[in-house]
């Protein structure tokens, strides 16, 4: 019988959390202000388990100069900042000051600000105007699914060799696979996780971690 990956039940999940490293005060009261602030937008939150990955993931990489694309309200950012050196650094990128306002007094009492540099505005423009040299260690991709393949594009050739690439709903919430769904969104994804697949300058995997997290290495 071929090995599949255990269905996570709301039950499983719960006990998959507790089992991690326990969330501090700092990122148990964003996730709290956000869901009071936008209760709408929480979702688009990384969950807790997810959090200690990104932290773990950026600590094992030795990654010093990390780009997330789509911050929010801070809390995937929070952890790769967690995950760097001192004088490590993380290039976040959104759109909105009114979400990344809230990021920008978590960043502050958790005591990383000085390692995050916030741009506002598109993310693909940003990332248009940097040099195009191999600067990175580690990217987060979180915003609009349309872009991800623009993304991709932009970031890999500015990643270094043995560079990780994070990209987040890359399951659409199961919806990749069913025919029925065809919003941009979903496509998106889809467009993506086929770009992947025929892009030999990195080694990639899916991983079954919250609504699909691909991880991918540069060669
Ligand atoms: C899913 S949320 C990011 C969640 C965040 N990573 C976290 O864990 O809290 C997506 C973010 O992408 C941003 N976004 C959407 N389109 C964008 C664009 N074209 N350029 C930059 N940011 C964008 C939104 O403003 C939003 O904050």
């Amino acid at each position: 019988m071929t090995r599949t990956t255990e269905s996570i039940t709301p039950e499983l999940y719960a006990y998959l959390v507790a089992q991690g490293e326990p969330v501090d005060a700092v990122l148990t009261d964003l996730a709290e202000e956000t869901a009071r602030l936008f209760p709408d937008r929480k979702g688009m939150q990384i969950g807790p388990e997810q959090g200690t990955f990104t932290t773990l993931l950026t600590r094992i990489s030795g990654a010093r100069d990390a780009v997330e694309i789509g911050t929010f309200t801070g809390y995937s950012s929070l952890c790769i900042a967690r995950g760097l050196p001192e004088d490590g650094r993380l290039l976040a990128l959104d759109i909105s000051e009114e979400w990344t306002s809230v990021a920008r007094r978590y960043w502050e009492r958790a005591g990383v600000a000085d390692r995050i540099t916030l741009e506002l505005g598109p993310a693909l423009d940003s990332l248009r105007a940097l040099p195009q040299e191999p600067q990175f260690d580690l990217a987060f991709v979180d915003a609009d699914k349309e872009g991800y393949v623009s993304y991709w594009e932009e970031l890999v050739p500015r990643m270094r060799p043995g560079g990780v690439l994070l990209a987040d709903n890359t399951l659409s919430h199961g919806r990749v696979v069913k025919e029925s769904e065809t919003s941009p969104a979903v496509q998106g994804i889809r467009d993506f996780n086929a770009h992947l697949l025929g892009d030999d300058r990195v080694t990639q995997v899916l991983l079954p971690i919250g609504d699909g997290l691909t991880l991918a290495l540069k060669n």
